[in-house]
């Protein structure tokens, strides 16, 4: 087993939608592009007509590594990325620099250009960075606009005050690019997790046939790594119990790597004395291979059968614990989803269960394994929610909140009525 503890950026898998809107700072915003994919995340930048006249889109294209995204109404754009999926897109859409202007039309939800449609049609956080002179930074009507806002859950990211772009001296300057992507960092930090422990369990087992065959599954871990790192994000301390992936080690994330459901239990086991919360979303194998060949089986008769015995089963060894966890299963279905999902939450005694459709999408494409997209429909015992479609990453942060809010209220630490 191999026991790592990685440095990793903090916005990696982050999706930015960046808008840059007719400010003299657009300037600064190549520079943040390139600071934003540093840190890791993945950047696609809208801009105004009048940003335009200040940085040209050739300069966000080439820094950024995507097309610019300009126009509203244009078939060919609409056609691709349209604002839609621009907006499903970003974990994050971020203003910067935000003019006045473009306060006041998301004060009034505008959406006659492709940022505003963009940040309506968006359900993940909007920030902005304003920046303008400082006249029109403490104008009545500016600030009556930020605190609108604000009261909308708007995040406001500065201005600093300082000398700026037309001699005057105050506040208004944008955030410069590195302070903007330490906020951004923050803004995915909730700290309702903090204090708490969990263990995520993810990816697909193998359970050997010889010494160069094994039997696994379509499992890509992502859904696992997701909650992982959304869990991180809450601020719980971490450990990821992991089968074969492909996957970057999330960040601040501890993983142990594992290969067989054997390895997966006894890691589980080795480490569960302080968890508070075990999320089991490893694709475990049933079944495997009642002794593994000792050397290579040969291609001499025409079938081969193969004699299987069960694994480990890991959720009900962790449930079945004296001091047990709270204990969130997943179950991958491909029919009877609600009632196998039931039986498998009773059956195992589990707190809580996310069932996920696998396969085909009726809307087309796979849903589950190789996607990076899901939809999930979540059971406990005295309630339940639908998680529509959406990539992964978000879906993940608003299980792990309401993972959050279920232990939370189970050990009495918030009152249920509290939840929003
Ligand atoms: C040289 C110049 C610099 C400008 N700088 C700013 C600025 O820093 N902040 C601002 O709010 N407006 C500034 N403006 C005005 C905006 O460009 C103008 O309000 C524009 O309509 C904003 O459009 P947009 O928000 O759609 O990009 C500036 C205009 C000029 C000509």
């Amino acid at each position: 087993m191999d026991y790592t503890v990685p440095y990793m950026k903090r916005l990696t898998n982050k999706h930015i939608v960046l808008g840059v809107t007719g400010s003299i700072a657009a300037y600064k915003s190549a520079d943040l592009v390139r600071k934003l994919k540093t840190a890791g995340a993945e950047v696609h930048v809208i801009m105004t007509k009048g940003a335009t006249e200040f940085i040209t889109p050739l300069t966000m294209q080439a820094v950024s590594g995507n097309e610019v995204h300009q126009s509203l109404l244009d078939e060919k754009a609409e056609a691709g990325m349209g604002h839609i999926q621009l907006a499903r897109w970003a974990d994050l859409v971020l203003i910067a620099p935000a003019s006045a202007d473009c306060l006041s039309r998301l004060v009034l939800g505008r959406g006659d250009d492709l940022l505003g449609a963009v940040c309506l049609a968006s359900t993940s956080p909007l920030a902005v960075a304003p920046a303008m002179n400082q006249a029109m930074w403490k104008d009545p009507a500016t600030q009556e606009n930020v605190a609108k806002l604000k009261t909308r859950g708007i995040h406001i990211l500065g201005p600093a005050e300082g000398e700026q772009a037309c001699g005057d001296t105050g506040p208004g300057r944008m955030l410069e690019p590195d302070d903007l992507v330490t906020e951004v960092e923050g803004l995915f930090e909730s700290g309702i997790l903090s204090g708490v422990k969990v263990m995520v369990t993810a990816g697909p087992t193998q359970e050997d046939i010889d010494p160069v065959r094994f039997i696994s599954n379509r499992s890509s871990g992502k859904m696992g790594y997701a909650l992982a790192q959304a869990a991180v994000e809450a601020g719980a301390e971490v450990i990821l119990v992991s089968g074969p992936t492909s996957l970057p080690i999330p960040d601040r994330t501890r993983r142990i790597d594992i290969r067989s459901a054997r390895e997966m239990h006894d890691a589980v086991h080795a480490e569960i004395k302080d968890i508070d919360i075990f999320i089991g979303a490893a694709a475990v194998a049933d079944y495997r291979p009642i002794e593994a060949e000792a050397g290579k089986i040969k291609k001499d008769s025409d079938t081969l059968t193969l004699q299987m015995t069960k694994t480990e089963d890991i959720l009900a060894s962790v449930a079945g614990l004296k001091d047990r966890p709270y204990m969130v299963g997943f179950a991958a279905e491909t029919d009877n989803l609600e009632a196998n999902a039931l039986k498998k939450l009773n059956a195992k005694q589990l707190d809580m269960i996310a069932a996920n459709r696998v396969g085909e999408d009726p809307t087309g494409g796979t849903l589950g394994f190789e996607s990076d997209e899901n939809a999930l429909s979540v059971f406990w015992q005295d309630g339940n929610k639908e998680l529509s479609r959406m990539p992964k990453s978000q879906l993940a942060r608003i299980l792990v909140e309401l993972i959050a809010r279920r232990y939370k209220s189970e050990h009495n630490i918030i009152r249920p009525e509290s939840f929003g």
